[in-house]
C-alpha cells in the first residue's frame, strides 16, 4: 500500500511508528462528515472550473458508495493510511483513479479534519440539547405527579425548612435548561467553516470559502487561515458544558443516593433499575445512579486533557491535536449515556409520601416561620430570631414540637404571640404561608410547573 505522502520518502515507515500515529482506530467515527465535506469540497472545486463535471459526478458516487460500505460494516479499514480522511482518499482513488486524485485540490488535512470535528461536535450538540429536554420532562412530570409532597429543605445536610418535592425537582430542570443554553451558545463558535484554509496559509487556488460553508449549513467561513485550522476552543467549550452537565447530574445522583437510603427513605427505585449484591441477598443497589456520578470525573478529566493539550501548543497545525477526538468523543459518550438512563431512571421513580412526612417533624422546621410571625406582629427579626431560639430550646427539652407547646407556653417567650399562632405553625402551614417568587409556596410551585409545562411540550413520551 502506497501512502498518499509518500512522494518524497525513500524509506517506509515502520510498523511500531504506523501503530503509533494512526487515528482510524478512533476518528472512524467521522466518516460521514468527512464524506459530506468532501462532497461540498468537489462541488466547489467543480463550480469553480478546478475539476470538471464528469470529474465530480464520479467522485459524488464514489463516495457514496464507500460510505455504503462503511456503513454496510464491509469497508476496510487499513490503519496504514493512518486516519479516516486518507482511507476514505484512498479508496476513492483506488475506485475511480484519475479524479479521486483531484478531489485534494486547494484541501489540507489540516482544515479536512477541523472541519469534520466541527460538523460531528455541532450534531452531538444537537443530540444532547434534545437529550436534555427529556431528562426536564422527566423531573418535570414528577414535580407534577407529586405536586403536594412535602419534605424537608436542606441546608448544611441538615433540616431547614419545609419545601414541596415539585419545588427540588424544578430546581434540577432550571441547572438543566441552563446547560441547554450553555451548548446552544457553544454552537455559535462551532458553526464556522475552516475549508479553504488549507494546510495553515491559504491557497493560491480560487477556493470559494462562501460555497463550502452554506453548503455544509455552516453560518459563515473562518476569518484567518491560521486561527482556522489551529482552533479549538470549540471543543474544550462543549467538554466544558458537558462537564457542568456531569456536575449537575452528579449532584442529582448523590442526592437520590442519599434518599434511596434507609435512613432517607424518600424514594422508591424501580427495581429493573437497580442491581442485586452477589453475596447479600437482601440488598437493592442503586449502581445507575452511582456510576452517573462515577462517570462525571471522567468527563471532567476529559476537559483537563484538553486544556493540557492546548496550552503549550504554537501556531499551527500541530499533530497533538489528534489527540482531541478521544476526549471529545468520549466526554460525549458518556454523557449522552448518562443523560439517557437517568431520563428513564426518574420516570420511573416514585416518592414516599409517608416518609417524607415523618422526616418534616424532626428539626422544629417550622422555628423560622415563628420568627416571620413574630416579625409579622412588629418585632425586630434579631429579637424574634432569639426568642424563637429559646422556644425551640424548651420544645427539644419537652422532647414536643413547637406545635405541641401551648399557647401560654409559647406566650412566655413573646407576649406578642396570640391564638393565631398556630397557623404559623407545623410543615403544611409553612408551605402554605410562603408567598414569595420563586418560593415553595403552592401557588409559586404550581406558577413554575405550568411554566415548564408550556416551555418543554410534551418531549416525555
Ligand atoms: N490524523 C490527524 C488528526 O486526527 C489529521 C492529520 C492532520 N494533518 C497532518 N499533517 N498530519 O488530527
Amino acid at each position: 500500500m502506497d501512502k498518499l505522502w509518500a512522494g518524497g520518502f525513500e524509506k517506509s515507515t515502520e510498523p511500531i511508528v504506523e501503530a503509533f500515529t494512526e487515528s482510524v482506530s478512533f476518528d472512524r467515527r467521522l466518516y460521514r462528515e468527512d464524506i459530506r465535506g468532501s462532497i461540498a469540497h468537489a462541488e466547489m472545486l467543480c463550480s469553480g472550473g478546478l475539476i470538471a463535471e464528469s470529474e465530480l459526478i464520479e467522485i459524488k458516487q464514489g463516495l457514496r458508495e464507500i460510505e455504503q460500505e462503511i456503513e454496510s460494516g464491509t469497508f476496510e479499514f487499513d490503519r496504514g493510511h493512518e486516519d479516516i480522511h486518507m482511507n476514505i482518499e484512498a479508496a476513492l482513488i483506488r475506485r475511480i483513479g484519475e479524479a479521486g486524485r483531484r478531489l485534494h485540490t486547494g484541501r489540507s488535512r489540516n482544515d479536512q479534519v477541523a472541519c469534520d470535528v466541527r460538523l460531528w461536535t455541532r450534531r452531538a450538540i444537537e443530540e444532547t440539547d434534545g437529550l436534555l429536554a427529556r431528562l426536564q420532562s422527566a423531573l418535570a412530570d414528577r414535580a407534577e405527579a407529586f405536586r403536594d409532597l412535602i419534605m424537608p429543605g436542606f441546608t448544611h445536610l441538615q433540616h431547614a425548612q419545609p419545601v414541596l418535592l415539585a419545588h427540588v425537582l424544578l430546581a434540577y430542570v432550571e441547572m438543566l435548561q441552563r446547560d441547554r443554553e450553555r451548548v446552544m451558545d457553544c454552537l455559535k463558535r462551532t458553526n464556522v467553516s475552516p475549508l479553504g484554509a488549507c494546510a495553515m496559509a491559504g491557497t493560491a487556488l480560487p477556493v470559494d470559502v462562501e460555497m463550502t460553508a452554506e453548503q455544509l449549513g455552516f453560518d459563515r467561513p473562518f476569518s484567518n487561515s491560521i486561527d482556522a485550522i489551529s482552533d479549538r476552543d470549540f471543543v474544550v467549550e462543549f467538554v466544558f458544558a458537558e462537564s457542568l452537565i456531569m456536575c449537575h447530574l452528579s449532584r442529582l445522583c448523590e442526592e437520590w443516593l442519599l434518599w434511596a437510603s434507609q435512613e432517607f427513605d424518600f424514594i422508591d427505585l424501580d427495581e429493573s433499575f437497580c442491581t442485586g449484591s452477589s453475596i447479600m441477598p437482601q440488598k437493592k443497589n442503586p449502581d445507575v445512579l452511582e456510576l452517573a456520578r462515577g462517570k462525571s470525573a471522567r468527563v471532567i478529566g476529559h476537559l483537563m486533557a484538553l486544556l493540557t493539550l492546548l496550552k503549550g501548543l504554537p501556531l499551527a497545525y500541530n499533530r497533538d491535536f489528534q489527540e482531541d477526538k478521544p476526549a471529545l468523543f468520549d466526554a460525549t459518550d458518556q454523557v449522552q449515556a448518562c443523560l439517557g438512563v437517568l431520563a428513564e431512571l426518574v420516570a420511573r421513580t416514585t416518592f414516599k409520601e409517608d416518609r417524607a412526612r415523618e422526616a418534616c417533624e424532626m428539626g422544629h422546621m417550622d422555628a423560622t416561620s415563628l420568627a416571620d410571625y413574630l416579625v409579622g406582629r412588629g418585632l425586630p427579626f434579631r429579637e424574634a430570631h432569639e426568642v424563637v431560639g429559646a422556644a425551640v430550646r424548651q420544645a427539644a427539652a419537652q422532647d414536643a414540637k413547637l406545635s405541641e407547646l401551648t399557647l401560654q407556653e409559647l406566650r412566655r417567650f413573646s407576649e406578642l404571640i396570640g391564638e393565631d399562632v398556630f397557623r404559623a405553625l407545623g410543615v403544611r402551614n409553612c408551605v402554605e404561608n410562603y408567598r414569595s417568587h420563586g418560593s415553595s409556596s403552592p401557588a409559586e410551585v404550581e406558577r413554575q410547573l405550568r411554566h415548564w409545562r408550556d416551555a418543554l411540550g410534551d418531549r416525555a413520551g
